[in-house]
């Protein structure tokens, strides 16, 4: 190694000599490395002749020739600048022999003449290079203000250059849960975390979300939500600006209240099918998630896409399975470093499967938007258009129903009212509702909301997925839960008997009124088990928090542990037990609102809130009038594993009994 750095230094001591290309320069040659110097010189000057013969075009080289040529007739500006050029490359190119010759010209090089200049060329430099480059990057790093100000906040201790990126090594995906729980043990309800010279932040406390979800500034997403592009392209959930704009204010309605209540056939139609599916695991254990999943597409298919059930071909379960793989291998992504490269990600075999899933998956998505507009253009050609909000309000039963806008949840989620809740209360002039896709489909059509057909695409890949993967989680959970708790699902029963007594007959909307006390088993589910577990925006500007005043420098990324907020002691007396009462309304009352944002909130909020309750409750209220649900695993030894949607590592097991029909109290 030592070896190598003195024929380095040399060798930059005669490159500087030949550039100067002058005796001077090999006296300071000598003076600076006075051991060995008349051998050195020796050679500074066989190589400095040369360069100067060259010059004045005494060597044979072809290419000298030519510039002496050039030099000898200088006919204009031009050509003498051209002459100069040729001058230099000769110059350099001659150097560059030197150079190479350099091993058998310096009697110095015989003492290493075993080391061949080769290695020292092609690995050495590359390795100082390297180093050098990453002292430099480190040292910017430590400069730059993101640093100085990121530094303040308590985190892990950091590795030069990798920050914390090491901290994932190793680590499975069922451990990252365990693992950012004990992190935010030790270090408070802000944490710092540096992935390179990305800055990371991570707040618990709702005093300091509600800074940023209820902000109008901070609505970009984290750039990573980038590894969602290739599958939902610029949907919904990861666009920005102007784009995230119109199409919320379009989509928006689209899941107005009167229009989900114009879907609770299909939810009631749906659960009753999945009920019927499940019969034949009585007396199993089973997975309950599989069903929740496809029951979850086929409902999305019919209620916000519009497609009938007799046009589907049953493609909802490899739908459901696939979709299930890409949020594992985006997770991958968020957190092994080396899988956030594109160009190493195209290497690794997760870039062939995502291929393939995102085959079946647009494929789906492509085929459910190619049937919609053939229905459109026929129905068009016929005279009939998608009935409107107005058709809807006009029906009998819709007439039946009390309109009243104050669902459900309303104390639960008053704290922060969003644009769903606004466009329920002012129904005025809003004389043209549509559900989701046809809406869509009519407004590229007639070129109202300047929608492309791509944008429509990646929409209702954004609605499909969204709205799928989250309510099957959250049933599954509930549906676990109450296999657990025995005594809850007891009160729940009874809530539904006094509703339904022992008749059969769908759920109507008023019926999901009454559901007060699933309801609250339902946010409980939420709390404790919330399907997005995490949430990350980019800061556009430095944002002070409420704790410790922290500055959080803009340009960081913001990372809202949802999880971990929900099991804020402060906020929740047992965090970790499982208690609908934290629901009654005299126990909300006083709780901070951003202490429980299943649906995340402010501007970028869940537009699919009111959809997914009033599903979830139709759903789990038709399977617990059947069953009685059972599980052998107690809660404890729940497995989490948090991919972009937080699941069972262990599956969602279950055992089903069938229901009898009475009270709890009767039995
Ligand atoms: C229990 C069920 C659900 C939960 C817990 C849930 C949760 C969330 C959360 C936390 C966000 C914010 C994501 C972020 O900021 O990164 C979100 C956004 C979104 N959700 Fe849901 N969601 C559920 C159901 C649904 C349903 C049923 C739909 C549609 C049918 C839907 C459509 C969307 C869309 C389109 C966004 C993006 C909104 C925007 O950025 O403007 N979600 N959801």
């Amino acid at each position: 190694m030592l070896g190598n750095y003195g024929i380095l230094s040399r060798v930059r001591t005669v490159r500087g000599c030949l550039a100067r290309r002058s005796v001077r320069a090999i006296d300071t040659c000598a003076q600076v490395e006075p051991a060995g110097a008349s051998a050195h010189a020796a050679a500074c000057e066989t190589a400095a002749q040369r360069a100067v013969r060259c010059r004045l075009c005494a060597a044979s080289d072809a290419s000298a020739d030519r510039v002496e040529e050039r030099s000898l007739v200088p006919r204009s500006r031009s050509h003498a600048r051209l002459r100069r050029k040729a001058t230099m490359s000769h110059v350099f190119s001659c150097v560059q022999q030197a150079f190479i010759d350099l091993p058998s010209k310096m009697p110095i090089m015989d003492e290493v003449q075993n080391v061949t200049l080769f290695s020292a060329r092609t690995v050495f430099y590359p390795l100082v290079l390297a180093a050098s480059g990453l002292w430099l990057l480190h040292y910017w790093q430590r400069q730059s203000r993101m640093y100085k100000m990121g530094n303040k906040i308590p985190g892990p201790m950091t590795l030069p250059i990798f920050g914390n990126a090491h901290l994932a090594l190793g680590v499975r995906p069922d451990q990252i849960v365990e693992l950012g729980l004990q992190y935010t043990e030790k270090y408070g309800s802000v944490i710092r975390a540096w992935l390179g010279s990305r800055l990371f932040v991570f707040l618990t406390d709702p005093r300091d979300v509600e800074v940023i979800l209820n902000s109008q500034v901070h609505i970009d997403k984290a750039s990573d939500y980038q590894f969602f592009k290739p599958w939902l392209g610029e949907g919904l959930l990861i666009s920005s600006g102007e784009k995230w704009r119109s199409h919320r204010k379009m989509i928006a309605p689209t899941f107005h209240i009167n229009i989900l209540k114009s879907f609770v056939d299909v939810f009631n139609k749906n659960s009753r099918k999945v009920v019927d599916k499940m019969r034949s695991e009585i007396g199993k254990t089973f997975d309950v998630h599989d069903h929740m999943s496809e029951v979850t597409v086929d409902i999305l298919l019919e209620t916000a896409m519009g497609i009938d059930r007799n046009t589907q071909d049953g493609s909802g379960f490899d739908y459901a399975m696939a979709v299930m793989k890409m949020c594992d291998i985006v997770h991958q992504r968020h957190y092994k470093f080396w899988l956030r490269f594109d160009f190493m990600f195209k290497l690794s075999p997760f870039f062939k499967l995502q291929t393939k899933l995102l085959n079946i998956i647009h494929g789906l998505t492509n085929k459910v938007i190619k049937s919609k507009k053939e229905i459109y253009l026929k129905n068009k050609a016929k005279g009939i258009i998608p009935p409107t909000l107005e058709d809807l309000l006009s029906t009998p039963e819709s007439k039946d129903d009390v309109i009243n806008t104050q669902t459900f949840a309303d104390a639960v989620f008053k704290g922060y009212r969003d644009d769903l809740d606004l466009n329920d209360e002012n129904d005025i002039g809003a004389k043209k509702r549509l559900a989701f896709l046809d809406l869509m489909i009519e407004s590229a059509q007639t070129g109202v909301n300047n929608i492309s057909d791509e944008e429509i695409k990646e929409e209702v890949d954004t609605i499909m997925f969204e709205g799928h993967d989250t309510t099957a989680a959250g049933s599954s959970f509930v549906l676990c839960l109450l296999g657990v708790h025995q005594d809850i699902q007891a009160k729940v029963y009874d809530e539904l008997y006094e509703i339904f007594g022992d008749s059969d007959r769908p759920a109507t909307f008023a019926d999901t009124l009454q559901m007060k006390y699933l309801e609250r088993v339902i946010f409980e589910t939420l709390r404790m088990y919330p399907p997005v577990p995490g949430i990350a925006r980019k800061l556009k500007e430095d944002v002070q928090i409420a704790t410790n005043n922290y500055v959080l420098p803009a340009g960081s990324t913001i990372v809202i542990t949802i999880f971990k907020i929900h099991r804020h002691p402060q906020y929740y007396k047992n965090p970790d037990v499982f208690d609908p009462d934290n629901f009654l309304p005299e126990n909300t009352q006083g709780r901070h609102y951003y202490s429980f944002i299943p649906f995340s909130a402010g501007p970028r909020s869940c537009v699919g809130r009111k959809y997914a309750l009033l599903k979830l409750k139709i759903l789990l209220s038709t399977v617990l009038r059947d069953y009685r649900v059972v599980s052998a695993v107690p809660e404890e030894q729940f497995q989490l594993r948090a991919d972009i949607i937080l699941k069972r590592a262990d599956g969602f097991r279950l055992r089903l009994e069938p229901r009898e029909r009475r009270p709890s109290n009767t039995a």
